[in-house]
C-alpha cells in the first residue's frame, strides 16, 4: 500500500531499510557553511522562545562544532541520553519504513543540506530541518517514548486505513507545536524551531488561532504544506501529550471515519481559545502574496 506515491523499493544505493550512510567526510565547505548560518540564525532567536526541553536538547548535543555535525558523534550522546539514533536517508521515505524506523527508535534524517539561496523555504525536509528541529527533543525522555509510540500507531493507523488523521496529529504536535510554561507560550515543534520566519510568526503574529490541545479535534482538523499555519495547538506539557496518547485509538477511529473535517481557521465551542487569530496573513494570500517582497 503507498497512500504517499512511492512504489518499489530503495532507490539505487539506498539499504533496504533505505538508509544510507551519511558521508560527512564528502560535504563541502559552502555546505558546512549554509549549516552555520542557519544554525547561527536560529540560537539567536529560539532563547525564549523554544522550550526548555529543546534548548536543553541542543545544548547537550553540541551541535554547532564547525558545520553539519557527524551522525556517529550526535549518536553517541543521543544513545547514552534515550536510546535515540539518527539514521541518514536520501529524502522523504514511505510511510510504512518511517514508522518502522520510529517504532525502533531511529529517526530518519535527510543526508543534504538546502542551497544558500534557500535559507528559508524548502520541499523537502533536509537535514538542517531534520537534525536541528528533531533531534534535540529526542534527548527529552518523555518526548522520546512518544515518537517511539507514534512510530507503533503509525503502522496501526495505516492496517485500520486512518493515516490521514493520525498525520495531523504528528503535524500539530512533532512539526508545528506549542507549549504552555509559566513564563508563556514556547515552541516545540520541529517545523517552527528549523525555520526563521515561522519561530517569529508563530509566536508573535496575531493571524493564526492558538488553541488548546485535543486529541480528537486535531485530528479532524486539515493543515497546511506550504505555508505558515493557519492554527497552532497549545499543549500544557510533553508528560500530557504522551498521557493522551497512550489510549487506544481504534474507537476513536471509528468515530473518526462517520466525522466530519473541521474547517482549517474554524473555532468550536468545546475549543478552550489562546488566541482568536485575525487570519489576516492568510485572507491577504500568504507566501504567494509576500513572494515578489
Ligand atoms: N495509542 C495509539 C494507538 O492506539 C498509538 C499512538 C501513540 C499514536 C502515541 C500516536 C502517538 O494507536
Ligand atoms: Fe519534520
Amino acid at each position: 500500500m503507498s497512500a504517499d506515491g512511492f512504489s518499489g523499493g530503495p532507490p539505487p544505493g539506498a539499504r533496504l531499510d533505505w538508509t544510507i550512510d551519511q558521508g560527512w567526510e564528502s560535504y563541502t565547505q559552502a555546505e558546512h557553511d549554509v549549516w552555520i548560518t542557519l544554525y547561527e540564525r536560529q540560537t539567536a532567536l529560539l532563547p525564549g522562545r523554544a522550550c526548555d526541553e529543546f534548548l536543553r536538547g541542543l545544548d547537550a548535543l553540541d551541535l554547532h562544532r564547525s558545520g553539519i555535525p557527524d551522525f556517529h558523534r550526535i549518536n553517541e550522546e543521543l544513545q547514552r541520553l534515550t536510546g535515540w539514533s539518527v539514521v541518514a536517508v536520501p529524502g522523504l521515505v514511505p510511510d510504512d519504513v518511517f514508522f518502522d524506523h520510529l517504532a525502533n527508535r531511529r529517526f530518519p534524517a535527510g543526508q543534504f543540506i538546502r542551497k544558500a539561496d534557500q535559507l528559508d523555504y524548502l520541499k523537502e525536509p533536509d537535514i538542517f530541518h531534520d537534525v536541528f528541529g528533531h533531534v534535540p527533543m529526542l534527548t527529552d525522555p518523555v518526548f522520546a517514548d512518544y515518537m517511539q509510540a507514534y512510530g507503533q500507531g503509525g503502522q496501526r493507523a495505516l492496517s485500520l486505513g486512518r493515516l490521514a488523521n493520525l498525520a495531523r496529529l504528528y503535524w500539530y504536535t512533532v512539526e508545528f507545536g506549542l507549549i504552555e510554561t509559566e513564563a508563556g507560550l514556547r515552541i516545540y515543534g520541529a517545523g517552527i524551531v528549523s525555520s526563521r520566519t515561522e519561530s517569529l510568526f508563530a509566536l508573535d503574529s496575531a493571524s493564526p488561532n492558538r488553541l488548546g490541545f485535543d486529541l480528537e479535534r486535531v485530528m479532524r482538523t486539515p493543515y497546511r504544506i506550504d505555508d505558515f499555519q493557519q492554527v497552532y495547538f497549545v499543549i500544557p506539557s510533553i508528560q500530557s501529550l504522551q498521557a493522551v496518547t497512550l489510549r487506544d485509538f481504534a474507537p476513536l477511529y471509528d468515530r473518526l471515519a462517520g466525522a466530519a473535517d473541521l474547517g482549517i481557521a474554524e473555532i468550536i465551542s468545546a475549543d478552550r481559545v489562546i488566541t482568536t487569530g485575525s487570519q489576516a496573513y492568510a485572507k491577504a494570500g500568504g507566501l504567494l502574496a509576500s513572494a515578489g517582497d
